[in-house]
């Protein structure tokens, strides 16, 4: 870890439970205060699911992951992405002390900024770590962002998170979910069969099998009121994923306006996190195998 130490100044019950909240600060990425051990972090860990992803990440994640040139051997600078990543789609990466609050994150992505945490876990932190990191938020969320389709979801999220923001904190947990569902923990439907494209499976060694290849958790085909109505783990792998069949059907589906939708979902039930619902599409039926009762968010 650099020098600087993040700023953390307070702790607030998000989508990830209660993790600190950082200073809304925009920072310069601090690039030669990295260590040689966050280096190596970063090298270690980009090898490492660069080759679980083979087979397993949606094509076009690899494919912008390529084209975007990030090296694998150094910590890469945003100032040399930056330029690569506005001219495909007019996004930018700013650097930030760790997560935002929610106003505050929506307005960056609604216009077209991806703030990005810019320090990195320690060794010991290798497999699992409980907040987004500099590995997270690059290696995951990054390459996709490069995509026109994909982008213009993410600013129109954006957009959609300022409104819901403002119509309460009902809205905001079914937007929420989404995003949960989708950027973070989605997966897609190519020729080879499903493949990952949320953010939140493609950093992490663990989940990137496990969401593929394990019987245990549901895979079901995507359905907008559906998965707003689904809670959801933040410290477990998670018991369903939904599955898209192209960026393009995530756009349609998310074009209309949510706010009828946010008052018809106010009167009705949340689902269990693992629960599989009449009129699913359902790829596999989970065997919850592994399971715990209790911890769905
Ligand atoms: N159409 C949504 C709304 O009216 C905005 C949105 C778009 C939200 C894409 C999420 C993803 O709120
Ligand atoms: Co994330």
């Amino acid at each position: 870890m650099a020098q600087t130490e993040p700023r953390r100044v307070e702790h607030q019950l998000t989508d990830k439970g209660y993790v600190p909240v950082y200073t809304t600060a925009v920072v310069e990425q601090p690039w030669s205060s990295y260590s040689e051990v966050d280096h190596a972090v970063w090298r270690t860990l980009f090898a490492r699911q660069q080759e679980l992803l083979v087979g397993r990440a949606s094509a076009e994640f690899l494919r912008q992951q390529r084209a975007m040139g990030m090296s694998p051997d150094r910590i890469p600078k945003f100032d040399e992405l930056n330029p690569v990543l506005r001219q495909a789609t007019g996004w930018e990466l700013i650097g930030v002390e760790g997560l935002l609050p929610e106003l505050t994150f929506f307005e960056h992505l609604a216009n077209r900024r991806f703030p990005v945490t810019w320090w990195i876990r320690t060794p010991e932190q290798l497999d699992y770590l409980s907040e987004p990191d500099l590995f997270h938020d690059l290696f995951g969320h990054v390459p996709l962002l490069m995509n026109p389709v994909f982008a213009d979801y993410m600013a129109a999220y954006g957009r959609g998170g300022v409104k819901a923001h403002a119509i309460g904190p009902e809205a905001l947990v079914n937007l929420t979910r989404l995003y949960w569902y989708t950027v973070e923990f989605g997966l897609i439907r190519e020729a080879g069969g499903l493949r990952i494209y949320g953010s939140g499976i493609v950093s992490s060694k663990g989940e990137s099998i496990y969401c593929l290849d394990s019987a245990a958790p549901n895979r079901i085909g995507f359905d907008l009121e559906r998965i707003m109505r689904t809670r959801y783990r933040i410290d477990t792998y998670q018991k369903t994923y939904f599955v898209i069949d192209s960026y393009e059907q995530l756009m349609e589906a998310t074009r209309p306006d949510f706010t009828p939708i946010y008052s018809k979902l106010a009167a009705l039930e949340s689902f269990p996190a693992g629960s599989v619902q009449p009129g699913d599409h359902v790829f596999n039926r989970g065997t919850g195998e592994g399971w715990l009762e209790d911890g769905d968010v």
